[in-house]
């Protein structure tokens, strides 16, 4: 029978080598902070509990991870890895299993740790990793039986030492009357003056505890990020991740490399995306829908066979039906667009529905706006939905023609059929099937002279 799983996650470590005013889990790696990714992996082995580990002078850890269920231990100085796995200890009951995370390990993956959990073994369990530039992590040293007999950090290590390859992930586990028995030993008695985490494998080894290492068939998803430049390969990793699970999914990519993916995409068959698109949050795209270069997408789902053109920027919308968006369109949260309709260039449109076969083909604001079917929007036309206090709807009924340069002063309903002149200032509802017009009369003035030079 298993034991309860308790997984502590390391993330009070003042992260100094970012050179940054935020707390180092939260630095980002596809638009969500480090620390989240991590606690999104251990939630999937379904632990009886997560502990966190953090600096309570940082409060912005915790503020930053209040969605999730966790148990919070504070360390107050950050005295090394060994001291804040301690500092979780008592929050951990008797017969427990223990698994040892780092807040800063983005890209871990729930499978790799699954491989940890099920190495049988008594003692003290780690998770290594195979990398050409070792520098910067702590060797893993075995003995001729393939036990760990220690773990040195870099600072620490020989110049025989630091040639290994095999270095240490920071991922232990072990259960927690193993790792208390070692942890009791930890002295700080190295070049940092700190209580290394890594030190229980010397302890463990020299007690005659067994102790024994997995080695991570992909390393790179282990990789840590202490500074900007081992954030930026993790981000460009990541990207990589993300386009290839969509292409394996069937999106076609114009260039794998020039798309940025920070939430969770779904796509049907035959999707295309062109370069440089990036997607943010929960994007959902139906079959056949085809991404312009250079946009943006945030918080979008869009129906089957929607065509986004270049340089538009969606942002909480989405389209019931096929129909054209941009180039350079503005679409903001709360718009729907039905079957057939068009929001064209420089259109920005609002917490507004647009019926089916209604376009908006260029330069228009449409705000607040219920707009019904077969509706044409001229050019230029523009809600005035907001009278520098509160904001008002605009209805526009079926088959209405707004003429161009039309500005609809909300509240107002434009009756079904009815046309409005263009250049209109339209303030009060305009009956249905009428030409609503309310722009001066044109007038022609024959003896004009214009104005010569003096
Ligand atoms: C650590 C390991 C190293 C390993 C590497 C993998 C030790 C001594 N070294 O080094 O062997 O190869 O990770 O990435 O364990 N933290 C605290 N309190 C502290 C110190 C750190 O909570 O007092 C947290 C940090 O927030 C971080 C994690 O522990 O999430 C690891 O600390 P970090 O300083 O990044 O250790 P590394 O130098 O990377
Ligand atoms: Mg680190």
């Amino acid at each position: 029978m298993h034991k309860p799983l308790h997984i502590i996650i390391l993330a009070a470590g003042a992260g100094t080598r970012m050179k940054s005013r935020v707390p180092k889990v939260l630095q980002t790696v596809g638009g969500q902070a480090m620390i989240i990714h991590v606690l999104d992996t251990a939630l999937q082995l379904r632990p009886a509990e997560i502990h966190v580990v953090f600096n309570p002078q940082v409060p912005e850890v915790q503020e930053a991870c209040s969605a999730i269920d966790i148990t919070w231990a504070a360390q107050a100085e950050q005295l090394g890895t060994g001291h804040a796995v301690l500092q979780a200890m008592p929050g951990i009951p008797e017969g427990a299993d223990v698994l040892v995370l780092y807040g800063d390990i983005p890209l871990l993956e729930a499978d790799v740790l699954r491989q940890l959990i099920e190495l049988p073994s008594a003692g003290l369990k780690v998770l290594t990793m195979e990398i050409d530039e070792p520098t910067g992590y702590g060797r893993i040293v075995r003995d001729a039986d393939d036990n760990v007999t220690g773990i040195v950090e870099e600072r620490d290590a020989t110049t025989e030492q630091k040639a290994i390859k095999e270095v240490n992930s920071g991922i232990i586990m072990a259960s927690r009357s193993v790792l208390m028995s070692c942890l009791d030993n930890l002295a700080s008695d190295n070049s940092q003056n700190e209580y290394y985490l890594t030190d229980v494998f010397f302890i463990a080894y020299e007690k005659g505890i067994q102790t024994r290492a997995v080695v991570a068939p992909v390393a790179t998803d282990l990789e840590g990020a202490n500074d900007r430049i081992q954030l930026a390969e993790l981000e460009r990793r990541y990207r990589m991740k993300k386009s290839t699970q969509l292409m394996q999914a069937g999106v076609q990519l114009a260039d794998p490399q020039r798309i940025d993916i920070r939430g969770k995409v779904e796509a049907g068959s035959d999707v295309f995306i062109d370069v440089n698109v990036v997607l943010e949050g929960d994007i959902s795209l139906g079959d056949g829908v085809k991404i312009g270069p250079g946009c943006v997408l945030k918080n979008v789902q869009l129906a089957a066979g929607t065509r986004v053109h270049a340089y538009s920027v969606l942002e909480g919308m989405r389209s019931l039906g096929v129909c054209d968006i941009g180039p350079f369109a503005r679409v903001r949260p709360g718009t729907e667009l039905m079957e057939g309709s068009k929001v064209g260039n420089f259109v920005e449109v609002k917490n507004t529905s647009l019926g089916k076969n209604s376009k908006a083909s260029h330069l228009s604001y449409l705000g607040d706006s219920s707009i019904g079917d077969r509706v044409n929007i001229g050019a230029g036309t523009i809600t005035c939905n907001y009278d520098g206090v509160n904001k008002h709807r605009t209805v526009i009924e079926d088959d209405v023609f707004i003429g161009s340069d039309t500005q609809l002063v909300a509240p107002v309903t434009v009756g079904a059929g009815a046309d409005i002149g263009a250049g209109s200032t339209v303030t009060k509802d305009a009956p249905a099937g009428q030409l609503t017009i309310s722009r001066a009369k044109q007038v022609s003035i024959r003896s004009w002279k214009r104005p010569v030079k003096k």
